[in-house]
């Protein structure tokens, strides 16, 4: 299935306040990317302008707090994580969301494959809103190393602060 990811006119995010990352299992990528933008709107102090939340599009580790390498990971940076698995509720997160962005393009044909709109408004890679490398995936680290780990936060880091740059039209 193809799927267009590319990122709307900058100015459709305008508004856009209530975030949904998603990936596959919800215990590594997409809490640790939930943690970083919801440290990054701490620091602009404008948390209370948001609703930041995430899930999988799997459901292998609902209930599960997230993975300990990305636990590690997050600690080293400053950087608090607070969920517990959970899976995507096309019903519910489809109304409830303005963005939904998926880690990678399998994650956006996951997220399809689970019942979305046909036309759906604000499914986008988290990478659409990069000038830069707006097609990037950041790749799961589950089955790899530890550098798998320091990678994925540095890619979740420079895609949310692209993200949040455009959503606050700072560019
Ligand atoms: P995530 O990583 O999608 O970044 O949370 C994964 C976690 C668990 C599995 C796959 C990917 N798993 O197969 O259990």
């Amino acid at each position: 299935m193809s799927v267009d990811s590319s990122w709307p006119p900058i100015p459709d995010a305008r508004g856009c306040r209530r975030v949904l990352f998603v990936c596959l299992g919800n215990i590594c990528r997409s809490p640790l990317a939930q943690g970083v933008f919801e440290h990054l709107i701490q620091g602009r102090g404008i948390h209370n302008q948001f609703t930041v939340a995430s899930c999988g599009t799997g459901d292998w580790h609902i209930g599960q707090p997230p993975d300990p390498r990305t636990i590690l990971v997050a600690e080293r940076h400053g950087v608090k994580l607070h969920t517990r698995g959970r899976q995507l509720d096309a019903a519910m997160d489809f109304a409830r969301f303005d963005l939904i962005l998926g880690m990678d393009r399998r994650n956006l044909e996951g997220i399809r494959a689970l019942g979305c709109p046909p036309q759906i408004a604000g499914l986008f890679l988290l990478y659409a809103a990069s000038t830069v490398h707006p097609h990037l995936d950041v790749p799961d680290p589950y089955y790899g190393g530890p550098e798998g780990f320091d990678e994925m936060y540095r890619l979740i880091l420079l895609g949310s602060e692209a993200l949040l740059d455009a959503m606050l039209e700072v560019r």
